[in-house]
């Protein structure tokens, strides 16, 4: 869907400049991109800025259109309406089904997904009527990607923030293909690299990134799963709006992160590669350089095994394995004694890259080949547990 029909519609916030990197980002991943700007909108931005860098057409009007019906004819072109910035002003004429300008009237001949990008003052985004025209929207069948929290342009601390626009890129490759179609599924996913502390300075770990787990957490929470993400070491920023992210280090803290609550989810994706060993004992100082020195290493818990043992009727265990040889055959093994649902198998050549080939074993059939970046594995994996 990367060539996908997007029409960006900007609305008159302060955040209206950033709907121009946003349009660079979606015309550089190959979509078709047209532009509407509301008259605030063009208070903050030119027509110019969007025109040039999508080398497509910006409309402004509903009356000096060279097109003579241009609300229903860009209304039919779109695969998907993103509006970003979205005002509040923009969400209450919406909400309300008002059709006195392009926008509005686009938005209401439109008959395919809307993404909204609410953008504003933290007051404006909390307030009654604001909240309650969103989920008017939503109830619609209409995306909202929630707004970052942080320093706002009106210099208030809060909730109103434009989020990054890579995850706005994220939103849209999902909602173009898959919709929210996981409401109600509960997930825990975890991801990156154990951390085991020798002494202050030195450890135990690997060359983990964290990027599949973490592109799996994003994928579920924007397809409406509740997800809760356990990460280890990680190169990756946590998405801002996985509220219920927690840092667990070492296969202890993981353990005692996820084993305990592992009932509460009906998904859970144990992707952090963890270790099999740890120091036998953690030095509090600074190990000093000697000829020779031998650590000794005792085992850590088996966080999956452990979870395999303690599932539950209806849940589903998934689980990866990353090799450098006799990669079926291991995860094959690995499923089995493991007691797992569906397995991951990938090769460890892989590792910190953002594209992967992987492979789904389940127990019934034969292994599934699939290759793409880390954000489209994500979604694939988690198709294949829907028809777990
Ligand atoms: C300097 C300035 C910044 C503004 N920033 C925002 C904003 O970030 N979000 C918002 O919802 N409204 C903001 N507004 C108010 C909107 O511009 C106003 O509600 C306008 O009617 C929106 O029109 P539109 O929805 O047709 O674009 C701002 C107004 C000004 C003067």
């Amino acid at each position: 869907m990367s060539n996908a029909k997007i029409l960006l519609a900007v609305t008159g916030g302060i955040a209206a400049y950033k709907a121009i990197d946003l349009a660079s980002r979606l015309n550089k991943a190959g979509y078709q991109v047209r532009t509407v700007l509301t008259d605030s909108a063009r208070k903050f931005v030119s027509p110019v800025n969007f025109s040039a860098i999508t080398h497509n057409s910006v409309h402004t009007s509903l009356w000096d259109d060279a097109d003579p019906i241009v609300h229903i004819s860009l209304a039919d072109w779109a695969d998907l309406i993103v509006v970003a910035p979205a005002s509040a002003n923009t969400i209450a004429k919406a909400a309300c089904g008002l059709a006195n300008n392009l926008l509005s009237s686009i938005l209401l001949a439109h008959t395919k997904p809307v993404l909204w990008v609410p953008a504003m003052n933290v007051h404006m985004y909390e307030h009654v009527a604001t909240k309650q025209n969103m989920e008017i929207l939503k109830s619609r069948g209409h995306h909202v990607l929630e707004p970052a929290t942080g320093l706002l342009a009106c210099a208030y601390t809060g909730k109103g923030k434009y989020p990054p626009n890579e995850e706005i890129l994220y939103a849209i490759r999902t909602y173009l293909l898959y919709g929210r179609d996981l409401g109600g599924v509960t997930a825990i996913v975890s991801a990156g690299a154990s951390v085991e502390a020798i002494d202050p300075m030195r450890m135990i770990s690997n060359r983990s990134s964290g990027k599949m787990g973490i592109a799996l957490a994003r994928a579920l929470s924007l397809r409406g799963a509740m997800v809760k993400l356990v990460y280890g070491s990680v190169n990756q920023e946590i998405p801002y709006y996985l509220h219920d992210a927690v840092q667990a280090l070492s296969v202890e803290e993981m353990y005692d992160a996820i084993v305990p609550i592992a009932g509460n989810f009906r998904w859970i994706f144990k992707c952090a590669a963890v270790s099999d060993y740890k120091p036998a004992s953690y030095s509090p100082q600074k190990i000093k350089k000697a000829e020779d020195l031998l650590l000794k290493l005792e085992r850590t818990a088996d966080i999956l095994a452990d979870l395999g043992r303690i599932k539950q009727d209806g849940q589903r265990l998934i689980g990866f394995a990353a090799e450098t040889e006799n990669l079926i055959e291991n995860a094959k093994d690995k499923l089995l004694r493991k007691n797992l649902d569906l397995i991951v198998a990938n090769h460890l050549e892989n590792a910190g890259k953002d594209s992967n080939s992987i492979s789904l074993i389940d127990k019934a059939g034969m292994p599934l080949a699939a290759q793409g970046d880390k954000f489209d594995l994500a979604h694939k994996i988690i198709d294949h547990v829907k028809t777990l």
